[in-house]
């Protein structure tokens, strides 16, 4: 279903279920813009070290914006590979009919997992000898081979084949008939750390110690084995890192990790947050203001009463901390920020109604507020943002 409204064609087809014929923007929704992703890869791969690949990671629906949606318009961005963290996601991804490889970045340890996975044509991380084991037999009992991605541990300690152990769980593996090393790679766990140019940091020695472990395998690098080692941050921190593939998230939605690269990166946000107003009402000076009366008026206040809180993932610890935007002018919310809904001071406005849209995340001519600058104030991260909204905010997409 396509339905236009002012100066913009809205796609309502691919979103989460609403029920009946209820207008999406009813109430509080999220729009995605896939242009957005499309240029924000683009111009990410721009910033590759030549023939160094994009694999643009997807999982948690898409940092929250619709995974079928961002991975359609960051393959047309140029993204050549999917990451995903579960099965079920490249299984919902396969079921759109999109073809691109998809890499499962989660661990999958058992047979009836690792058969779905290669049922599906996902390639699986491999961690150990056991799992590579049970693909080598699938591969067998197919008369295949099961393409794979290996991952070593270089100083994240979560998933990866362990580091001393590598070179001999490589060449054991390499034996294996029935599967297919399309990939060897390790993760970051710092690299978005201010320190993170310093020759001394963890990231620089993570890359280190990546670097000289492949140095020790033999594979032929005709083979198709693409070498990958970098998130966002890690993309950013320039072409020793870029391998032959890097794995961005955050970075695709628009959003800068690494403080210290800023200069003409220009990445778009694809998330907008919107929450419409349901009610409006004047209050006395001295009167409290939602539960527990954290905030008491100081003078004559008009309040709007947007159609959104913390049970479609709006953090509760903000309440009080943030602004909403209206006609380029912000407005702060205040009180606890409750299950359903929020307060907003509209005293100083003239223009706001019942029906009103207000802007909660996004830009409105200079005004921008971004899912960092919400971290920042509830001491998270913007990753945790984005992957905390609710199915019941509905996401709408908007070119
Ligand atoms: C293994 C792996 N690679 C890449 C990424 C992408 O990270 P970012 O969103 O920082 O680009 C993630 C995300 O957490 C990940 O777990």
């Amino acid at each position: 279903m396509r339905i236009s409204s002012k100066n913009k064609d809205i796609n309502f087809d691919n979103y989460h279920v609403i029920e009946g014929d209820l207008d999406p923007t009813q109430r509080a929704w999220i729009e995605v813009n896939g242009i957005a992703i499309e240029k924000n890869v683009r111009q990410l791969r721009s910033r590759l070290k030549k023939n160094c690949q994009l694999m643009a990671v997807v999982k948690a629906d898409g940092y929250g914006h619709d995974a079928r949606v961002v991975s359609e318009y960051a393959i047309k961005g140029g993204a050549s590979q999917l990451g995903v963290a579960t099965l079920n996601e490249g299984i919902k991804l396969r079921s759109f009919g999109i073809n691109a490889p998809i890499l499962v970045l989660g661990n999958l340890y058992t047979k009836k997992d690792l058969l779905i996975c290669f049922k599906k044509n996902l390639m699986p991380t491999i961690s150990s000898i056991s799992e590579c084991l049970i693909c080598n037999d699938i591969g067998k009992n197919h008369s295949s081979k099961f393409a794979l991605h290996l991952k070593v541990d270089t100083g994240m300690s979560r998933l990866g084949l362990e580091p001393d152990k590598f070179i001999k769980s490589f060449n054991k593996i390499k034996a294996f008939e029935n599967i297919c090393i399309k990939g060897i790679y390790s993760h970051l766990a710092s690299a978005d750390e201010s320190n993170a140019f310093d020759p001394k940091s963890n990231t620089q020695l993570q890359r280190k110690k990546f670097q000289e472990l492949l140095k020790q395998i033999n594979f032929d690098k005709n083979n198709q084995i693409k070498i990958h080692f970098a998130n966002s941050a890690g993309m950013l921190l320039g072409e020793d890192f870029h391998f032959d593939m890097v794995r961005v998230g955050l970075s695709i939605y628009g959003y800068n990790p690494l403080a210290q690269v800023e200069d003409n990166l220009f990445l778009k946000p694809a998330l907008y947050l919107k929450a419409k107003v349901a009610f409006i009402r004047t209050i006395e000076t001295g009167v409290g203001v939602s539960y527990g009366s954290k905030f008491v008026s100081i003078r004559k206040t008009k309040l709007a009463v947007l159609s959104i809180g913390y049970a479609d993932g709006i953090l509760r610890n903000l309440s009080g901390k943030i602004n909403v935007i209206h006609n380029k002018k912000l407005y702060p919310q205040i009180g606890s920020i409750t299950m359903d809904q929020m307060m907003v001071d509209i005293t100083d406005s003239n223009d706001i109604k019942i029906g009103s849209t207000m802007l909660l995340l996004g830009s409105d001519g200079d005004k921008t507020i971004s899912p960092i600058d919400w971290a920042n104030k509830s001491k998270t991260i913007p990753w945790e943002i984005l992957c905390s909204f609710k199915n019941r905010l509905p996401r709408v997409q908007v070119n």
